[in-house]
């Protein structure tokens, strides 16, 4: 039985799938003519799975777009968007009992959890796969397949490779864990930089594990501070040093419910003067104010768009996952 907890858990091969299909279902989906007619063919291989979605954090995007895929695929969803609240658990039972018991129910699990470690522990008492959609701190490795699939469309065809900026919480985002492990060890990406408040760097251990795993392709990391309280200062800095020549820009919000309020960078709005009209803008969204709406106007900014991948990647995963399509 598959699980989906950590980035780890998906090959390169597998990855190279999701991409192709995805891309395929993305088409489909948007060719005006006939979008109805692929999802009528899907549909009679999912009739009758049930996918159980149990979330003990808030979701917007991760929790509707499994749910829209699994409607699509034409099968069934039933689930709690507050396990925490409305479920035993409240009782005082055990996440352990609450997954175990859940997955006597359904065909797969998607599962959304308080502390780092707890999709692990669920998947090691579930009967059918169960899909890590974030655990605390932890990963979201769903989230990095859809972040890898915004990236990539946008520069198929490469000439050099891509240096990606980490603009944010890039200590307490799970999304920045999962999207640069998965980066660390690609061959079409040459540098991976973290830029951060100098609380909310990334952790010495992670930063380590970043640098060992790109090291065998010779990818460059390195993590820079925001030295300078003078805003004026500091946004040159950040603009020539960091900005300058990336092609990736993925920001992220000060995971404030983490462990304290800090504050975070804000991306400016004259930041986009230092990059290409190429490059792009990612955030796994929700935003606070560190990515002004004034910038979605900008065709560089993709958010919008990489949140709607998140139907098309997880249709495939899903796919993958219930019917065990892979080629
Ligand atoms: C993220 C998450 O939940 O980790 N959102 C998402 O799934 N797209 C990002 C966040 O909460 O900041």
């Amino acid at each position: 039985m598959k699980h989906v907890i950590s980035i780890d858990d998906f090959d390169p091969e597998f990855i190279a799938w999701i991409v192709r299909r995805a891309t395929e279902i993305k088409r489909l989906r948007l060719r005006q003519e006939e979008p109805y007619r692929f999802f009528r063919d899907l549909h009679y291989r999912f009739r009758g799975r049930l996918m159980i979605t149990d979330f003990f954090e808030p979701s917007t995007r991760t929790r509707f777009s499994f749910e829209a895929a699994m409607a699509y695929l034409g099968g069934m969803v039933i689930g709690s968007e507050n396990a925490a609240e409305f479920s035993s658990f409240k009782k005082g039972e055990s996440l352990e009992d609450n997954f175990r018991v859940i997955s006597g129910y359904g065909d797969i699990i998607v599962g959304r959890f308080l502390h780092e470690g707890d999709a692990r522990r669920a998947a090691d008492v579930s009967e059918i796969p169960l899909i890590n959609g974030g655990d605390g701190m932890g990963e979201h490795p769903t989230q990095a397949l859809i972040d890898y699939f915004s990236i990539f469309e946008h520069f198929p065809k490469l000439q050099t490779p891509l240096k990606v900026v980490f603009f944010g919480d890039n200590l307490r985002s799970r999304t920045v864990h999962s999207l640069a492990m998965l980066l660390s060890t690609s061959p079409s990406v040459g540098e991976i930089i973290f830029l951060s408040p100098p609380r909310l760097k990334p952790d010495e251990v992670f930063l380590k594990t970043i640098e060992k795993r790109a090291d065998h392709g010779n990818v460059q990391v390195w993590s820079a501070d925001e030295q300078d309280s003078d805003l004026q200062l500091l946004r040159e800095y950040v603009g020539k040093n960091v900005l300058l020549g990336a092609d990736v820009v993925y920001v992220t919000r000060s995971q404030d419910e983490r462990g304290g309020k800090e504050a975070g960078l804000v991306f400016a709005r004259e930041y986009l003067n230092f990059l290409s009209p190429e490059s792009i803008i990612l955030h796994p969204l929700p935003r606070n104010s560190e990515l002004p709406t004034t910038i979605d106007n900008d065709p560089r900014a993709c958010y919008f768009e990489q949140s709607k991948n998140g139907l098309y990647v997880r249709m495939a995963l899903l796919e993958n996952l219930l019917t065990g399509t892979d080629r």
